[in-house]
């Protein structure tokens, strides 16, 4: 089990606000301190505004893992992918939250607010803050992510 004195750091844009803030919610319930890097509302916002600041943030060490939404999850992942230091994932299900764990040492789960219900996204969250990295074959696979062509 994560521990829940760690703080939580969360992003999104407009697509992704509602279910920002009803995850920011839950979180809260169930013990853990969020900092929320925006956006602060449903008027349209351009999403590197808010992942550049929570992949920054990520990548010095400031938070372990961090969490986010867009519209399609598709911007803010690509977006938090230009950091060496970030492995965003971007999951639609239970399975894959736990994948990017297990397989990817993923330390921001990118979620698609326009697509997944709200409850799926909470068991998400859950299932990516409590899973840890296998290692072993996969610690191979992850350093030669950076190893361009
Ligand atoms: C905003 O309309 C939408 O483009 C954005 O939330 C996201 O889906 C981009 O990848």
């Amino acid at each position: 089990m994560i521990d829940k004195g760690i703080v939580i750091p969360i992003a999104s844009d407009h697509g992704g606000f509602a279910m920002k803030e009803f995850l920011i919610d839950k979180l809260k319930e169930e013990g853990f301190s969020v900092k929320d890097f925006g956006a602060f509302s449903e008027e349209s916002v351009d999403y590197p505004d808010m992942i550049h600041p929570l992949a920054k943030a990520i990548n010095d060490g400031i938070y372990p893992l961090g969490i986010m939404m867009c519209g399609s999850g598709n911007g803010a992942q690509m977006t938090a992918n230009k950091y060496k230091g970030v492995r965003a994932g971007l999951c639609w299900t239970v399975e894959q939250a736990e994948l990017i764990r297990l397989h990817n040492n993923a330390n921001i789960i990118s979620i698609p607010g326009r697509f997944i219900v709200f409850d799926v996204a909470l068991e998400m969250v859950q299932v990516f803050l409590n899973t840890e990295f296998e290692g072993g074959r996969h610690n191979i696979r992850i350093e030669k992510i950076s190893k361009t062509l």
